[in-house]
């Protein structure tokens, strides 16, 4: 019978064998495969296992800091890399969605390759990859291999695709994947968290990109998020986000009439992103959630909640 428990012993001493006194390179995206992975490294092999969490400037308010306290905190041997400004200026002006996630993905290589470079010796890259990821083409996962793929269209490998693979976790199910980083005592705060996409909020900032708008959903999403946490309705939705939308709406403040932001929030089950059905929140809480972001979101006049399933609506809106 399988156990997370005997999982864990047997994958740690495969591990030991198959890597040796080698150093291994391993993205952590904050997402549940990379960490989950990243720990079971760690348990091998300790400091020979150096992980990089980039900073795209595009991931959830605060989310950075608090995800890079979160690896420090287990013990992991994790460089952060805030290439925040790089990714925005080579998003200037771009507003074609698959143009946008090109450029996301291929300047994360860059900076990843780069930092690759500065551990001597490297003989191998881990990755989070789970059993769906390899036969399923749509990916929640925001990890490194996600990347990889679309990358393939544009150029040539970059020098750490060239070391040799280990993926602890390419047997597992997602549920499996949350078990086992259970039996290694990792927090809820990491095992709980919904999927994120790899171009992050680049692709819910309908239109070009700007670290001002980058910053307005950032606290719209906060809002939303904690709100969720809060009414203890996080755990029943399987993602939830926010979309900045290209247009500006009429409002009024005083007797003036002013234009300004619309946001959408949508909260969708599914379990595996495939398909997905809009969440029926409570009115109490979208009252709330929308009163709340107006009132302390400058630049936002107006809410609305999405109400489209997939297909043929997708989760994102880009
Ligand atoms: P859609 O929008 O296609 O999303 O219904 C299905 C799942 O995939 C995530 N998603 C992405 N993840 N890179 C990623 O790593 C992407 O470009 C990307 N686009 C969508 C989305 O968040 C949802 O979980």
């Amino acid at each position: 019978d399988w156990t997370p428990d005997a999982f864990v012993e047997t994958t740690v001493d495969e591990l030991k064998a198959q890597i040796g006194d080698d150093k291994v390179i391993l993205g952590l995206s904050g997402g549940v495969d990379s960490s989950v992975a990243a720990m079971l490294l760690h348990k091998a092999i300790g400091k020979h296992l150096h992980c990089i969490f980039v900073n795209n400037g595009l991931l959830r308010k605060n989310e950075f800091e608090n995800v890079l306290d979160q690896y420090e905190h287990m013990g992991l041997n994790v460089k952060g890399v805030d290439a925040s400004a790089r990714f925005l200026d080579a998003l200037k002006g771009e507003s074609d969605p698959e143009k946008k996630r090109k450029i996301i993905g291929g300047v994360f290589i860059d900076v990843f390759d780069d930092e690759a470079h500065k551990v001597e010796n490297a003989k191998w890259l881990a990755q989070g990859t789970i059993y769906p990821d390899r036969i399923e083409s749509v990916s929640a996962s925001g990890g490194p291999s996600a990347v990889i793929k679309s990358h393939h269209n544009v150029g040539g490998l970059p020098d750490y695709m060239k070391l040799k693979i280990v993926e602890p976790l390419k047997m597992l199910f997602k549920d499996e994947v949350r078990r086992v980083g259970a039996s290694m005592g990792m927090s809820e705060a990491i095992l709980g968290r919904h999927p994120f996409p790899g171009p992050g909020l680049g692709i819910r900032i309908l239109g070009d990109i700007t670290a001002e708008k980058v910053a307005i959903l950032q606290e719209v999403d906060a809002i939303f998020i904690e709100g969720l946490k809060k009414w203890g309705l996080y755990d029943k939705v399987w993602q939830a986000g926010a979309m900045l939308l290209p247009v500006d709406s009429v409002g009024v403040m005083g007797d003036e009439r002013t234009y300004e932001k619309c946001v959408a929030l949508r909260a969708v089950e599914s379990t595996d992103g495939m398909t997905a059905d809009w969440v029926n929140l409570p009115y109490e809480f979208l009252q709330k959630t929308s009163n709340d972001i107006i009132n302390k979101v400058k630049g936002v006049n107006r809410v609305v909640y999405d109400i489209s399933s997939k297909p043929p609506a997708t989760i994102e809106w880009e």
